[in-house]
């Protein structure tokens, strides 16, 4: 971290790899790769590269490499722990994989699709519909994402339940090691037992062993037939009954199971335009789907989820416009937290009986410490995932509020740690999470990533003071 910031004449290299155009030096034309759109992170950076192909960025690591230059990796810049954001010291060189977008290739009978890392998530889901096929990740940055920044997170979103988080959905990857280089995995295969498994170490590692440069990824079928509703339920714990009988009565058809509070239902009402589409207020909400059901199980049910007292109302989606108006809503969900001033956030995953543990817990701890606290717990219950997000009261001080950072995330975390869970679920470490390694990680774990450190980027240029603690 306490490098010297990189040469003039090293710049200079850097700059006549991706040649003057694609390489930023003045500061208003680099800001919007030095801020994230939480606000949390400013960087500061001498230099964005902007590669148009492997070739090059395997020439920015080999240069980067042999004068010790510290390389931030960055896709769509949406990522929510600060991973692709430079620090202030003004020494890390950005790397950015926005003008590698190129879908490589769609194959229908083998069921993948090959990319270029800096595709984004929307493009290639248009590009699997394209070839009527599908391609399950969705989350809500989905039309600025790009699928190397999925990849280097492992990313999860609203269909992880059926189909699994980024990392499920990979087949293959090419990577750009920190000496510059390639290492060409572009795998099309469903098995392959031949040793360790290099792809997935660079899953979730936010860019500190190597730069992901290319991806196969799966797709699936296309759902004939989606069965979408939105309910209103009494707790956590009738969700997840709920989900039980779901599952069971469609015949393992659940694609989405996601939860929502009265109060983040309130806030994309009042600030995003959504409709509220049931006439009573619940303290619950449910959005759930089931791809390719016997037609009409939903309704089915919903009527033994009524008559055991879990469901007081619900709607199920007569059309595809109706479908998207009850999807808007919880997309918009994000969104609407930053119209209600500061919000401290939290991704926890716990096992999925345990949520209703969860929010009796950690609410119990919130109202101890900040009364008027604004509980905004919402997500992806079915992952056992949920967006613990605390709004800052009516009438407080932002700054009084925010002061209380790290108080609150210690409280959280030391209840989701009780209950045998993940501080971070789906969003990943970054700078945000670092200082809690020590604390979810064993010895021997940290052992092991730190060697792998080591080995695959000895000089530590990777991505520095991210992921890993100190
Ligand atoms: C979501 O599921 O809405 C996002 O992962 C949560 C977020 O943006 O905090
Ligand atoms: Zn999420």
């Amino acid at each position: 971290m306490n490098r010297p910031p990189p040469s003039s004449d090293t710049l200079s290299r850097l700059t006549n790899v991706v040649g003057e155009r694609y390489a930023i030096r003045d500061l208003a034309a680099m800001d919007g790769y030095m801020r994230e759109w939480r606000g949390i992170w400013h960087g500061v950076s001498p230099l964005v590269v902007r590669p148009a192909n492997t070739d090059e960025v395997s020439r920015v690591l080999a240069i980067a490499h042999e004068t010790n230059t510290a390389i931030v990796p960055q896709g769509g810049n949406t990522g929510l722990v600060g991973a692709q954001i430079p620090h202030e010291t003004n020494t890390e060189v950005v790397l950015s994989l926005d003008r590698m977008t190129r879908i490589i290739a769609v194959d229908a009978s083998d069921n993948t699709i090959t990319v270029e890392a800096g595709a984004i998530l929307r493009s290639m889901q248009d590009a699997a519909d394209a070839a009527d096929r599908l391609f399950p990740l969705s989350l809500a940055s989905e039309g600025s994402c790009r699928i190397g920044g999925n990849l280097s997170s492992n990313a999860g979103g609203l269909n992880v339940i059926a189909y699994g988080n980024t990392r499920e959905l990979c087949l293959g990857l090419e990577v750009v090691l920190a000496d510059g280089r390639v290492w060409n995995g572009l795998k099309h295969l469903r098995k392959d037992n031949t040793g360790y498994d290099l792809r997935n170490i660079f899953i979730g590692a936010e860019g500190t062993l190597g730069i992901i440069t290319g991806a196969v990824m799966k797709l699936f079928p296309k759902p004939r037939v989606q069965e979408t509703a939105f309910i209103a339920i009494a707790s956590p714990q009738a969700a997840v009954d709920l989900l039980s009988l779901a599952r069971e009565l469609s015949g393992n058809r659940v694609v989405a199971f996601e939860i929502m509070p009265q109060f983040a239902m309130d806030i994309t009402v009042k600030h995003m335009g959504a409709r509220n589409p049931l006439a009573t207020p619940s303290p619950w909400y449910v959005l759930s789907e089931l791809a390719d059901p016997v037609r009409g199980t939903f309704l089915r049910i919903l009527e033994t989820a009524m008559e055991r007292g879990w469901v007081s109302d619900a709607t199920v989606a007569q059309s595809a416009a109706q479908r998207n108006e009850l999807w808007a809503i919880r997309e918009l969900m994000p969104e609407s937290q930053t119209h209600e001033g500061a919000s401290i956030k939290h991704d926890i995953a716990v096992p999925v009986s345990r949520i209703p543990a969860f929010f009796t817990e950690a609410d119990a701890v919130i109202r101890r410490m900040m009364p008027d606290a604004r509980i905004m717990g919402y997500g992806h219950l079915g992952d056992g995932n949920i967006h613990y997000n605390i709004t800052q009261p009516l009438g407080m001080e932002k700054q009084a509020f925010l002061s209380q950072w790290d108080a609150i995330n210690d409280a959280v975390y030391a209840v989701v740690i009780s209950l045998g869970g993940s501080i971070s679920a789906e969003h990943g470490i970054g700078r945000l999470k670092r200082k809690y390694m020590p604390f979810i990680k064993s010895p021997v774990e940290l052992h092991m990533m730190r060697g792998l450190k080591r080995m695959l980027d000895p000089k530590g240029i990777l991505n520095p003071g991210k992921l890993l603690p100190e």
